[in-house]
């Protein structure tokens, strides 16, 4: 399959996309020889890619590592005994022929945002066991003002029915005054993945949410993808990751 070069070259961890469209525009970029041209498109299993006269480094890894946006309405699971619309079913035309794709992880039915979904289960075990203490951030639009006394609560650690929560961050990002009612968004970042955590975390202090949203796990954020979009993971992203391994 023939791709831009930047892409490829990104792929490879060479240099993020924009870099390494000035690799290709200072000349330093070849295929099969003759030097390529900003624009110009190549296939990595059959061309000969060079930087600088050398053949470019391996790919990154033979595994599928793709970015969901995932809208709410959508269960975070393979398959649904009720029905009910999958992950799965919104990158069908990703997953690799004879095999799987996983999410990392999971969302409620109900919550939007970040979710990484491959087919490397090493990479998969790295980034859900306790110890990593893998960042993940949330924002969620509450009813009505929080007072800072509740802010202290969920930054310090709330009781839930498993036990103590660990500290984490918290803050208010923005209030929003409707007709009737006032909303409050805030951001919460929590490094532990217990089922359903953030939403019993605003219950334990008395919050009712409107909406809750992941826009950042590990480091990936949404920016780029409308909700239901997904994208492969960059060289750059990749290469943060698979040092997790
Ligand atoms: N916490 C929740 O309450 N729900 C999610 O989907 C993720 C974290």
């Amino acid at each position: 399959m023939t791709e831009r070069l930047q892409k490829i070259l990104a792929a490879r961890g060479v240099a993020s996309r924009r870099a390494s469209e000035k690799l290709v525009e200072e000349g330093r970029v070849t295929v099969n020889g003759r030097v390529a041209l900003l624009g110009d498109k190549a296939d990595p299993d059959h061309d000969e890619i060079c930087l600088d006269g050398k053949p470019l480094p391996p790919a990154l890894s033979a595994h599928t590592y793709l970015l969901l946006y995932k809208p709410a309405g959508y269960i975070t699971s393979v398959t649904d005994p009720r029905g009910r619309r999958t992950v799965l079913d919104l990158v069908r035309n990703r997953i690799p022929a004879g095999g799987r794709l996983y999410p990392v992880g999971r969302l409620d039915y109900a919550t939007s945002g970040v979710l990484l979904l491959t087919d490397d289960g090493d990479l998969t075990n790295a980034l859900l066991h306790p110890g990593r203490e893998i960042d993940k951030t949330y924002e969620s639009a509450v009813i009505g003002e929080v007072t800072a006394a509740k802010l202290k609560r969920l930054a310090g650690g709330v009781r839930l029915s498993d036990g103590l929560t660990a500290p984490a961050k918290v803050r208010q990002k923005r209030r929003e005054a409707g007709k009737s009612t006032t909303r409050t968004v805030l951001e919460l970042t929590i490094h532990e993945g217990r089922n359903r955590q953030v939403r019993r975390m605003l219950a334990a202090v008395g919050l009712d949410v409107i909406w809750l949203k992941r826009t950042s796990f590990a480091g990936l954020s949404l920016s780029g993808l409308k909700p239901g979009e997904y994208r492969e993971l960059t060289g750059e992203e990749l290469t943060r990751l698979l040092q997790y391994k």
